[in-house]
């Protein structure tokens, strides 16, 4: 059976005070850990939880542990708590890329007499709640009790309205890398093109119909986020890499077709998108869908 203490390591930031919530209102009692105590301090009187000012204090009580720090920063916390943690004691994290993660906790499993489990929530702390959200799951293993806890964590999680899709760290990753690597970048690139234009947006915004609209409201809302992870889960997801020398040659045969007023070739690249498109749940609703988002806009 799961245990209740449970030490939220990065409790103070975004993703540590969603997690926080969830496992107090579902019963758990909750201690916090981060660098910068004044912010822990205000995060715990926030949510009337525990937090403790010291790293080996903070685990090694622990039942549960989730480390909800940056990517860079996960695997070497992993390795350092992971000596300081008590037997059969569940150690997870959330970190958007899993490659390392998983390859760092299958290591500690086979020295230390714990259990890993790696998490991806696959929304931000802005969620209100987490009723139909996915959360990828991909279980590393550990003690004899390790498939009893996880499937009572995951029940949880289901019992909460939460959807499971279990995964593999080399499928996570390269999935990860189109889901949240390329839209993180068309954003990017959408608003520095049309900066690199030295056309105001505001001036541009006058001579705006739909699409324009849409894709401008999606871009700015996504560059007012996290911007140090968008970093990282593009920098550091070598499947990201792959997907960009993809978009080279892509951008490149797009060129040629413009260049040479190509409508064959223009036309058989859009259809080839139709197509792929189609097969999606999405697809013939997304008319709607747009429209919808429209009425909005516009205040109809
Ligand atoms: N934000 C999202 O949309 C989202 C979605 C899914 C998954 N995630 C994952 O969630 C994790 C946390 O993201 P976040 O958005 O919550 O970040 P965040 O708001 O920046 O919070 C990071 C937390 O970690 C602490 N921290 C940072 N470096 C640390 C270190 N070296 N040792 C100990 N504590 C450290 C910070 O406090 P101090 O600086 O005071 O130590 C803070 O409490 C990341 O791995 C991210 O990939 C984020």
């Amino acid at each position: 059976m799961l245990g209740k203490n449970l030490t939220i390591i990065g409790g103070s930031g975004g993703m540590g005070k969603v997690f926080g919530e969830f496992f107090k209102r579902n019963g758990f009692k909750i201690t916090i850990y981060a660098r910068n105590l004044e912010r822990l301090k205000i995060v715990a009187h926030e949510f009337d939880i525990n937090y403790e000012s010291s790293l080996e204090e903070s685990v090694k009580d622990a039942d549960i542990i989730l480390v909800s720090i940056p990517i860079t920063s996960t695997v070497s916390m992993i390795q350092k708590i992971s000596p300081l943690l008590k037997k059969n004691a569940l150690l997870m994290d959330i970190t958007s890329l899993k490659n390392m993660v998983v390859n760092t906790m299958q290591k500690i499993i086979k020295v230390y007499p714990i259990n890993c489990l790696s998490l991806h929530p696959m929304f931000g702390p802005g969620i209100k709640d987490m009723k139909n959200y996915v959360m990828i799951v991909l279980k590393v293993g550990g003690t004899e009790n390790y498939d009893d806890l996880v499937n009572e964590l995951i029940t949880l999680f289901e019992l909460n309205g939460l959807i499971i899709t279990e995964s593999t760290p080399e499928i996570h990753d390269r999935r990860i890398a189109l889901t949240l690597g390329v839209p993180h970048m068309f954003n990017i690139l959408f608003l520095n093109l049309i900066r690199r234009s030295k056309e105001p947006l505001t001036e541009l915004t006058k001579y705006t119909g739909t699409t324009f609209l849409l894709q401008k409201v999606f871009a700015e809302s996504i560059i007012q986020r996290e911007r140090d992870m968008f970093a990282e889960i593009q920098i550091e997801n070598q499947e990201f890499h792959k997907v960009l020398n993809l978009l080279e040659s892509l951008i490149k045969e797009y060129k040629t077709i413009i260049q040479k007023k190509n409508i064959s070739k223009f036309n058989q690249i859009f259809d080839e998108a139709l197509d792929y498109s189609k097969e999606d749940n999405d697809f013939k609703d997304s008319y709607r869908y747009f429209y919808d988002f429209m009425k909005i806009l516009k205040q109809e």
